[in-house]
Parts: structure tokens; sequence; C-alpha cells
């Protein structure tokens, strides 16, 4: 079960997510990042830019690789994931553009690009620590209900919710894609550990599928009950849904105090 982490608002979990991701830059300099585009990551990456200047912490190493790009929408679309990893991502924590990759979403053979890219992560190493938003229809990346629990890197349709949620960032909801690229729930399974945060009452019905329903296709973020090692931060009302939320009030708690306490 993943750990579970109950905080008052955005803020909050943007510092206890940034100081995971601080740790792991700091332990392995050369550390390859999963990263996720959308507003669920945005207080993290703000919060981990801060810590990554206080602390002076080498970052020229850190690799990255962003979970999904929209279809036939070109790199330099402010709008594309590539843009908007840049913009959020590399420019602000100071990371190498070089080492920073999003999968293909146009050009020639784009059937092949998926291919490309889980090779890509393969060579890198394989993804250290993948940050995840999960959508108010329960995906992660853009693995839509109906995913394989297996998928890798491929073509997929969007479904017309998430079409609707993601419309905010167009000018007029027909701009929005109708296809992406993304990585698989078997390629997010491979990441060596997965950090989900939630926020709002508009996905507490997905955050208590994902992690107290059964693991399903139907709830592709439920896959994360499949991963060792998960972590996931959520505010009050995104976890206004969950059987078990004090038992994992009560686990964090405890959790801190024996960090807290040598034996
Ligand atoms: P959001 O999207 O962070 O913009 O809410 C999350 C997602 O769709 O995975």
């Amino acid at each position: 079960m993943a750990e579970v982490i109950i905080v008052r608002d955005q803020t909050e979990a943007g510092s206890v997510a940034a100081s995971i991701f601080a740790q792991q830059i700091s332990t392995n300099p050369c550390t390859v990042l999963g990263l996720a585009t959308g507003s669920t990551p945005l207080s993290t990456y703000a919060a981990l830019a801060a810590t990554v200047a206080e602390d002076a912490i080498d970052v020229s190493g850190v690799r990255g690789f962003a979970l999904d790009e929209y279809l036939g929408v070109p790199p330099q679309h402010p709008e594309s994931y590539r843009s908007v990893i840049t913009r959020e991502v590399v420019e602000p924590l100071g990371l190498n553009p070089d080492y920073v990759f999003t999968p293909r979403g146009t050009g020639p053979g784009i059937t092949q690009a998926g291919a490309e890219y889980e090779d890509m992560i393969a060579e890198a190493g394989g993804i250290d620590i993948q940050i995840l938003g999960i959508g108010s229809n329960g995906h992660v990346g853009f693995n839509e209900p109906g995913s394989s629990l297996a998928s890798t890197t491929r073509i997929k349709a969007l479904a017309e919710q998430t079409r609707k949620d993601n419309a905010r960032f167009f000018d007029s909801p027909d701009e929005v894609p109708t296809h992406c690229i993304t990585q698989g729930l078997g390629t997010i399974l491979k990441a060596r550990q997965l950090v989900l945060l939630a926020f709002g009452a508009n996905k507490a019905q997905a955050v208590a599928a994902a992690l107290e329903g059964p693991v399903s296709s139907a709830v592709p973020g439920s896959v994360i009950q499949q991963h060792p090692r998960a972590t996931v931060i959520i505010d009050e009302s995104a976890a206004a849904g969950l059987a078990h939320a004090e038992y994992y009030r009560h686990a964090w708690r405890s959790a801190q105090i024996l960090n807290a306490v040598s034996f």
C-alpha cells in the first residue's frame, strides 16, 4: 500500500514532495526524473526550485523524461508539453535542456515514437522517481480508463472528459488535441519510486477508487497499489472519499515520530 499523506493545501504538498525529490537528487546527482504536466505538480516544482537554489544542489547531471505529449502539436507551441516542461521545470530548476525529453508528438514514423521513447528511458538506466497527477476520470499520464496495466509508451485517443479538463489551456475547446503519446502504465510501474499528488474535490472520487478500489484498467491510477514504493500526497478535499483516512493520518504521524526518535 502506498504511504498516504493528507496535507492542508497545495503549498504544503509541494514542500513535502519537493523534500522527497531534493533528497533523491542530493543522494544521486545523476537522478533520472519522471516529469508530469498539468496544474498538480506546479507547487512541487516551485518548492523544488527554491530548495535547489537555497541549498545549492547540483542538478547539472539530472535527466528528465516527461510522461506524455500531445499528438500533432509542434514542440514550439506554447501548450506543447515540451514547452510546458521547459517553462515549469527546466528553467526554474536550472536543468540542462539537452538532458530533458518529451515523447515525440510530430514527425515521420510517429507510430515508432513510443518504442523509441522506451529505448531512451532504458538507455538512461530507467526512471528513479516519477511525479504523477491523476485525472478526474482516474487517468495517470494520458492512460485513459481501459488502458492495459502492462502498457508501454504509445499513441492514445484522449477521453472527452480529459479534453474538457484541459480546455483551460487552449483558446477554445476545439483546439484541444484529440490524441496524445503517453508513457504506459507498465512504463510508470517500472519507475523506482512514485509520488502521486491530487488536490480538490473533483479528484476525490478518482483518488478513492485508485487507492482503495480494486486494481483495474477502469481506474488507471489504481496501478500505484502494485508499486512497492509509492507516496500519495493529497489535500483534505481530495481525501474526502477515503474510507481509511484516519489510519493514513495516524500512520503518517507515527512515521514522523519514528523519524525524530533514535532507538
Ligand atoms: P491536473 O491534471 O494536474 O491539471 O489536474 C492531472 C492529470 O490529468 O493527470
